[in-house]
C-alpha cells in the first residue's frame, strides 16, 4: 500500500472565487483576493482547496455553464493570477482542486454555436440532437419545478437538443471520441497550471449514453480512461466525483481493483447524517455506513455536511425526508426541487453552537476525508430572498467593515447578509479570531486534531454498541493504533456503558478534554454524554507514534 496518498488524510475546503474576497473594488471576488486569504486558510489548517468553476462563462448557473474551458473569466482575473494563486497555495502546502464541468457547455460556447449553425460541422455531433421532441422529454429534469423539459428546440438548428440541466446547458455527447479528446485536453491544460485534480461534476450523466432512445447505459470504462490519462500526466492527481448513486453502484465507480475513481462524495451517508441530526435516531446512518463500507483500499469517501447546492434528500424514504424538513426546513421557501433544503448549516441547526460543533465533530470522524464549505467555519447564514441555491452562496463575512470587508464596491456580486442574527455585524472572521471560544477557533483546533488522527482516514471502522440509538460510537483501527469517537445527537444528557474490545481499550485518553475514562473490572466504561456531546479518545494511551514507526 502506498503510504502517501494525500487525499486519505486531507481536509478539503470548498470555495467560490467570486464570493470570497474582492481585491479591486468591482464587487466580484477574484484570484488576487483569494490569494491574499491563503494565510487565513493555512491558519485554519485545511490542506486542499476545491475551487468552484471560474472559467469564462455567462454565469447563469454560477459558472457551471462554461463558454471557454481555457480562460479565466475576466471578472475573476487572468490566467496569470490563477497561476500566482496556485503557486502561493503550494508555498503553504495547500493543494488546489478545480471543478471539471464537462457534462455540458454553455449554449454560448463556440462549439454549440458552430453546431447549431452547420449540420455538417464536426461540432454538430458534440451535442445530442433529435428531429422530433422525444416522448420522455418531460422526464429526468435535475431541477424540477424550475426546469420544464430536457429537450428544447433550437430554431437555428431546426432540431431539439438534450440538456439534463437548464436549457442553456446543452449536454455534450460523450460517446463521440472527439469530445473525449477535448476532455483530456482540458484536464491536461489545468494540470500543467498546478492543480492536483478535479471535482468531476455530474459524473453519472457524463458517462451515460444520451439520445432520444428511452434506455441508456452507463459506460463505466470511461472512468478508468480518465484516471489513466490523469496519472500519466501527474502521478498524484485525483478525481473526486459528484455521483449521488445507490450503494450497489459504488464498486462500478471505484473499480473492482481501485483502478477507476480515487474519490466520491458520499451522498448516501450525507442524507442520513442530516436525518440523524434531525431525529437523534442514528440507525439509518449506521446502516448507510455499513452499506458504503466496501471500497478498494486506495479509494476514499469524501464526507460533507452542506455544499454549494441544495441539501438533496431524494434518497431518503418519504417519512425520513419529512422528518428532516420538519426540523430543518419546514417552510416551502426553505425547500427546493421537491427534494431538498437550500439553507446553510447554521440556520438549519438554529444557530445552536453546541449542535454545530457536534455536527462538525461527527463530520470529521466519519470514515473518509472531510470537505467543509466556506463560511461554515463561522456559522454563516443564508438569504432566502435570493433565488434557488444562491441563498447559501452569499459573500464571505470577513469583518464588521462595510459589506463585511468582502468588497469596497457598493454593488457586491451577491448581497452580503446585513440583517438579523447571521448578519456580518454578528458573524464575521475578524471578531471570531479574537474570541478563543468562537466556532472559527474551535474549527481550527478540531482540524488540527483530525490531522493527528489518521486512523479515521486510513483505518477500518467498527460501530460500537452504546445502548442508545441517539449515541453513535465508532472505533477506528489502523497500524496497531485505535481511536474511539462518540457523539450524542440528542438534546438530553445520557450515560452510556461501552465496551471497547481489547485489553488496551481499558484506558481511553480523551483527545479534546481532561475527561479520560477507565473501564471497570468487567472492561466496561461508563461515560456521561452531555446534550450534543462529542468525545474523541485514543485507545490505550498517547504512545502511538512509537509503534507507528515500526510499520
Ligand atoms: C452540479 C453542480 C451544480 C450545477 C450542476 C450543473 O450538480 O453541483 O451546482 O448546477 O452540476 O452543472
Ligand atoms: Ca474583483
Amino acid at each position: 500500500m502506498i503510504k502517501d496518498l494525500w487525499y486519505k488524510n486531507a481536509v478539503i475546503y470548498s470555495v467560490h472565487v467570486g464570493t470570497y474576497m474582492d481585491s479591486n473594488a468591482d464587487g466580484i471576488g477574484d484570484f488576487e483576493g483569494l490569494a491574499r486569504r491563503l494565510d487565513y486558510l493555512h491558519g485554519l489548517g485545511i490542506t486542499c482547496i476545491w475551487l468552484g468553476p471560474f472559467q469564462k462563462s455567462p454565469r447563469r448557473d454560477d459558472g457551471y455553464d462554461i463558454s471557454d474551458f481555457y480562460q479565466v473569466d475576466p471578472c475573476f482575473g487572468t490566467l496569470g493570477d490563477f497561476v500566482e494563486f496556485t503557486n502561493q497555495a503550494e508555498q503553504r502546502g495547500i493543494r488546489v482542486m478545480i471543478d471539471l464541468v464537462v457534462n455540458h457547455t454553455s449554449d454560448q460556447h463556440p462549439w454549440f454555436q458552430e453546431a447549431r449553425k452547420d449540420p455538417d460541422s464536426k461540432y454538430r455531433d458534440f451535442y445530442v440532437w433529435s428531429d422530433k421532441k422525444p416522448e420522455n422529454a418531460d422526464e429526468g429534469m435535475v431541477f424540477p419545478g424550475v426546469q420544464k423539459t430536457t429537450w428544447t428546440r433550437d430554431p437555428v438548428a431546426g432540431q431539439y437538443y438534450f440538456h439534463r440541466f437548464y436549457e442553456f446547458q446543452p449536454d455534450l455527447n460523450t460517446e463521440n471520441p472527439l469530445v473525449l479528446a477535448e476532455i483530456r485536453k482540458i484536464m491536461g491544460f489545468w494540470l500543467e497550471l498546478g492543480v492536483c485534480g478535479f471535482r468531476m461534476d455530474a459524473m453519472p450523466f457524463v458517462i451515460s449514453t444520451k439520445g432520444p432512445q428511452p434506455r441508456h447505459r452507463l459506460r463505466y470504462e470511461m472512468l478508468r480512461e480518465f484516471r489513466e490519462f490523469l496519472q500519466w500526466r501527474r502521478g498524484d492527481a485525483i478525481i473526486l466525483a459528484e455521483a449521488n448513486v445507490e450503494p450497489k453502484n459504488n464498486q462500478h465507480y471505484f473499480g473492482e481493483d481501485g483502478d477507476r475513481l480515487q474519490m466520491m462524495f458520499n451522498f448516501w451517508v450525507n442524507q442520513r447524517v442530516f436525518h440523524a441530526l434531525a431525529t437523534a435516531d442514528t440507525r439509518p446512518l449506521v446502516k448507510a455506513l455499513e452499506q458504503t463500507r466496501d471500497r478498494p483500499a486506495n479509494a476514499q469517501w469524501a464526507h460533507f455536511l452542506r455544499n454549494h447546492d441544495e441539501l438533496d434528500l431524494g434518497r431518503l424514504s418519504e417519512d425520513q425526508r419529512q422528518a428532516v424538513f420538519d426540523d430543518m426546513g419546514p417552510d416551502k421557501d426553505m425547500q427546493l426541487y421537491d427534494r431538498g433544503i437550500r439553507r446553510r448549516l447554521g440556520p438549519m441547526l438554529r444557530g445552536d453552537w453546541r449542535r454545530l460543533e457536534m455536527a462538525y465533530s461527527l463530520l470529521f470522524t466519519l470514515p473518509g476525508t472531510p470537505v467543509i464549505r466556506y463560511g461554515d467555519e463561522l456559522g454563516m447564514g443564508d438569504d432566502l430572498t435570493l433565488p434557488e441555491r444562491n441563498c447559501a452562496r452569499t459573500p464571505m463575512q470577513w469583518s464588521t467593515e462595510p459589506l463585511a470587508g468582502f468588497t469596497r464596491s457598493n454593488k457586491p456580486v451577491l448581497p452580503v447578509i446585513e440583517q438579523g442574527p447571521y448578519s456580518f455585524h454578528k458573524i464575521n472572521a475578524a471578531d471570531q479570531r479574537r474570541d478563543a471560544s468562537s466556532l472559527l477557533n474551535w474549527t481550527e483546533r478540531i482540524i488540527r486534531m483530525r490531522k493527528e488522527v489518521p486512523e479515521i482516514g486510513w483505518g477500518d471502522f467498527k460501530v460500537l454498541d452504546t445502548g442508545y440509538t441517539g449515541v453513535l460510537a465508532i472505533r477506528y483501527d489502523w497500524r496497531n493504533n485505535a481511536v474511539v469517537t462518540i457523539h450524542n445527537l440528542g438534546s438530553e444528557s445520557t450515560e452510556i456503558q461501552l465496551r471497547v474490545g481489547d485489553e488496551k481499550g481499558r484506558h481511553l485518553v480523551n483527545l479534546l478534554t481532561q475527561d479520560h475514562s477507565e473501564a471497570n473490572g468487567r472492561g466496561v466504561h461508563t461515560i456521561v454524554m452531555e446534550p450534543y456531546g462529542y468525545h474523541w479518545y485514543r485507545v490505550g494511551g498517547l504512545g502511538y507514534l512509537l509503534e507507528c514507526s515500526n510499520e
